[in-house]
Order: C-alpha cells, then structure tokens, then sequence
C-alpha cells in the first residue's frame, strides 16, 4: 500500500504550493494532485456546496487509489474535512490558517489575516480565532479577486498590486507585525508582498506544517513509501495546463481533464 499515491487537492491551482513542499519533504512519494479550477473560487460557496464539491474531488482521488488525501485548500479543510473524516476510511490532512503562532509571537499584538470568505465565515476559523487570539487585535481580509487573477495566469499584473495594497493599507495602519496567509494560493504571493508591507512583517503559511503533519501520518499507519526511488507526479486540472506549468515549470506531466 505505501507505494499508492498521496492524492492532493484544492479548488484550483493553488495547492501546488502545498504539493512543493511536500514533495520536497518526501521526494520518494508519489503523488496526484487535482486542480477543480472549473469550479474557483470556493471562497464565495456556501458550506453545502463545498462539502458536495470535496467529495467530488475525494472520489476522483480514491478512484485512483490514493491512500491518503491532502486538502490543500483551507476553504475546503474549514468547511468539509469533518464531513470527509467521518465518510471515508482513509486519512485526511487539512490546512487551516496558522493563527496560533502569529497570535503567540506578535509584539504589536495585532496581527493580519489574509484569506477567503468562506474560510473568514467557518465555525473551525473562529474557533480556532477565539481560542488563540482572544487578546490580540486580528485585522481579517477577504481577498477577493485574488483566486481568480491567479487562476486566470496574471498573479504578477498590476491589478493585484493594486488589489493587494487595497487589502494591506488597513492592516499596516493597524501596525501589524505578523501576516498570516489563509489561502493556499497566496504563497504564489509572497514577492508582491514583501514589496508592499513594511520591513518588520513577518509572514506565515502554514505549507512546511502541513507537509511534516503528512509525513507524520503517514509513518503513523506505516504508509511512507521506501522503495520507490523516482517517484511519480501527476497533475490534473479542468482549468488550463498552462496555468500550473506557469508555477511548477515544465518537468511534470500536467494534464487537463474533464473532471
Ligand atoms: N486555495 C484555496 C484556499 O486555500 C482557494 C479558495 C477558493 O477557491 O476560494 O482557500
């Protein structure tokens, strides 16, 4: 079984950001990843519409014998992961804004957060809100647009700088002096950014977490994949090709299909 693939999915494609740094972690895994562009963003959905549109993607992944699935989408993880930890057998790992360690560290005590509607509204979100940062100033924002610029290739166009210094100018006033990112699209970012914000921002994602949070399960079940020495990487989208091979590069097989 540990030679099965680790399946990974988001609404678009901005999961592969998540997808790097696990294949960095664990070069020997092979992997799938699925790119529902067709149906991005999520963010504005309602949680109905993203639970039915995370089974969709959980199925295509089984169906290809995954043996354990990553949403990298922390819209999808903050509205379906429940639901699909408690409908299939396999694991799952999800991503959620990393709160908690900018809440911890901040010396301004305010904090930004950057991320989707639908992950802003969820019940996990403000639990994990009330939980970990109950005495420090969080400045949220919706980013909308974001997803679809990047989905549309034009993550370095002048609209999202001007997009993104719309988002940041009440979080600089504020005197932030962390950014959390809640969206997996938006380490594609972090250039754009470190350019706008001031000097001392420190920006977190939560990626290199995930990726050792999946490797730990995966030795928990006995899972890791020992043999395999070049391992394989398929990637499948219903958006357009070109879209991934413009953050991945040319090496991987990138496919579109009808999803
Ligand atoms: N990458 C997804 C996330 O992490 C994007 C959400 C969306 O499609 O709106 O939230």
């Amino acid at each position: 079984m540990s030679k099965q693939p680790i399946g990974i999915f988001d609404s678009g494609v901005g999961g592969t950001s998540i997808w790097k740094e696990i294949h960095s972690l664990m070069p020997n895994e092979n992997t799938i990843y699925l790119s529902d562009s067709i149906n991005a963003p999520y963010g504005p959905k309602g949680k109905d519409a993203i639970i039915k549109l995370s089974i969709k993607n959980t199925e295509y992944l089984l169906n290809k014998n995954c043996k354990l699935i990553v949403v990298a989408c922390n819209t999808a993880t903050t509205n379906a992961i429940d639901y699909l930890r408690s409908n299939y057998a396999i694991p799952f790992i999800g991503i959620e804004p990393a709160i908690k360690p900018a809440a911890l560290q901040t010396k301004t005590d305010a904090i930004g957060i950057l991320a989707t509607k639908g992950t802003l509204s969820s019940e996990l979100f403000s639990k994990t809100s009330n939980l970990f940062a109950r005495n420090v100033e969080v400045i949220e924002q919706i980013g909308n647009g974001i997803v679809e610029l990047i989905e549309n290739g034009k993550l370095h166009s002048e609209e999202m700088k001007s997009l993104l210094k719309i988002y940041l100018q009440p979080m600089i006033e504020a005197h932030i002096d962390y950014l959390v990112l809640g969206c997996t699209h938006y380490p594609y970012l972090i250039p754009i950014l470190l350019e706008l914000l001031p000097k001392h921002v420190r920006i977190i994602d939560s990626g290199e977490a995930v990726a050792r949070q999946t490797k730990a399960v995966l030795e928990k079940h006995n899972l890791i994949n020992l043999k395999s020495l070049n391992s394989k990487n398929d990637f499948f989208t219903n958006g357009n090709p070109e879209v991934i091979k413009s953050l991945l590069g040319n090496t991987f097989n990138i496919e579109y299909l009808d999803f």
